[in-house]
């Protein structure tokens, strides 16, 4: 038990998609090509790619004290309310007090799909 299946083949760009997986918040985000163009080598590393598609998944808790982040579409980041930490679009930390990136979880890919736990 404990695996959780999402399609990603109909992810909308820059529009988060949060999945449940073990009653964790998991968050998929289809970056556009500007968005994958722009970031850095360290960013690309997180990605996962299906195609030509780059990919934001992570788990989405703050690595602060655990609160669930905010997606930002108009700034491609995420905003923590609880002590105001920042992280970019590839869940790395931008700005404390959260001391790491927001996790990725283990997965694989099957065709367009993927398969977390
Ligand atoms: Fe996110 Fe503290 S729990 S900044």
């Amino acid at each position: 038990a404990g695996f959780t299946k999402v399609d990603l083949s109909a992810a909308e760009p820059n529009v988060l998609n949060v999945e449940k997986w073990r009653g964790k918040p998991i968050f998929i985000l289809k970056k556009t090509p500007e968005m994958v163009a722009k970031q850095s080598e360290e960013e690309t590393a997180r990605d996962v790619v299906v195609g030509k598609d780059h990919f934001l998944v992570c788990i989405g808790l703050c690595t602060h004290l655990g609160c669930i982040p905010a997606y930002r579409p108009d700034r491609h980041d995420f905003k923590c309310a609880c002590h105001g930490g920042e992280f970019d679009v590839s869940g790395i930390n931008t700005l404390p007090p959260p001391p790491s990136p927001m996790v990725i979880p283990p997965f694989k890919i099957e065709g367009t799909t993927i398969v977390l736990g």
